[in-house]
Parts: structure tokens; C-alpha cells; sequence
């Protein structure tokens, strides 16, 4: 059985954005079969191509972000960096001497793949979809909304 399975709530209702989602899910779900079946040379590589992939989903996400004009952008580029730093960390434990297990990685990588989605993506997806309101569905105590530049 998947480690992690897609779910509709996951979903920012953008092709292009799901479909890279759920490519990073497969990877995630590949990282721990590996481990499943005893395949720990695998694990590198699905590691070296999940960051890989994590680098280009992210500078699309950015460049999108930029271009809908979501005011959050500049942070949310600062919290791609930082997940960056902290996976690149985890793989070159895992290089130098193995003393991060392979167990822990893949929990990590589950986390912060569905806890950034759904708290920091969601909160880009009204600007990715003109038809709804950003001001409804932005979460309470976050960025002030873009209808009402005065009250910024
Ligand atoms: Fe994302
Ligand atoms: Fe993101």
C-alpha cells in the first residue's frame, strides 16, 4: 500500500500544480517502497531525483505566484529555500555515514510535503482560480486582503 495517498483536499485545482503535487507524492512513495524492500542503494538516487524534481516544481510555483500577483510570494519563496536546505541536509547525512535513517527521512519528506501544501499552497490557490475570493478563504490572522489595499 502507498506510503502517502493523493486525496482531493490536496488539490489547489490547477492541472499543472496538482500534476507536479502527485509526481512528488510518487517520489515519496517510491523512497519508501525502497526501504520496504530492502533496496537501500535505491535510496539515494530517489532522494537525489525527488530534490531534483522539488527544484523545478518550486521555481514554477514561484514563477505562477509572481505572475497572479499573490502578495505572499516573497515569503513563500523563503519557505521553498528553507524545506530545500533541510531535505539537502537530510541527503548528505544520509551520504556521509547513514546516521539518519531512511525511516525518518521519508516521514519528514511526508510532513512537510503535505503541511506545505496544505497550509502555504492553499493559501495561493484563490489567485490561481479568478472566479473565488481571496478574502473568504485566506486562513484568519494571514495576509491582508488584496481587494482592500488600504487596510494593509
Ligand atoms: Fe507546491
Ligand atoms: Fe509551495
Amino acid at each position: 500500500m502507498a506510503f502517502l495517498s493523493w486525496h482531493e483536499r490536496f488539490s489547489l485545482d490547477d492541472a499543472e500544480i496538482d500534476g507536479q503535487h502527485r509526481i512528488l507524492f510518487e517520489l515519496v512513495n517510491g523512497f519508501d517502497d525502497a526501504i520496504q524492500m530492502g533496496m537501500p542503494e535505491e535510496l539515494s538516487r530517489i532522494l537525489d531525483d525527488l530534490i531534483a524534481f522539488t527544484v523545478e516544481h518550486f521555481a514554477y510555483e514561484e514563477a505562477r505566484l509572481k505572475a497572479a500577483g499573490f502578495p505572499g510570494a516573497a515569503e513563500h519563496e523563503q519557505l521553498h529555500r528553507d524545506l530545500l536546505l533541510q531535505v539537502r541536509d537530510l541527503r548528505s547525512r544520509m551520504k556521509v555515514g547513514g546516521h539518519v535513517s531512511a525511516k525518518s527521512i521519508v516521514r519528514f519528506l511526508a510532513d512537510w510535503l503535505t503541511s506545505h501544501i496544505m497550509r502555504e499552497d492553499m493559501a495561493f490557490k484563490p489567485y490561481l482560480n479568478p472566479g473565488t475570493d481571496p478574502c473568504v478563504v485566506r486562513p484568519a490572522g494571514s495576509l491582508s486582503c488584496p481587494a482592500s489595499p488600504s487596510h494593509r
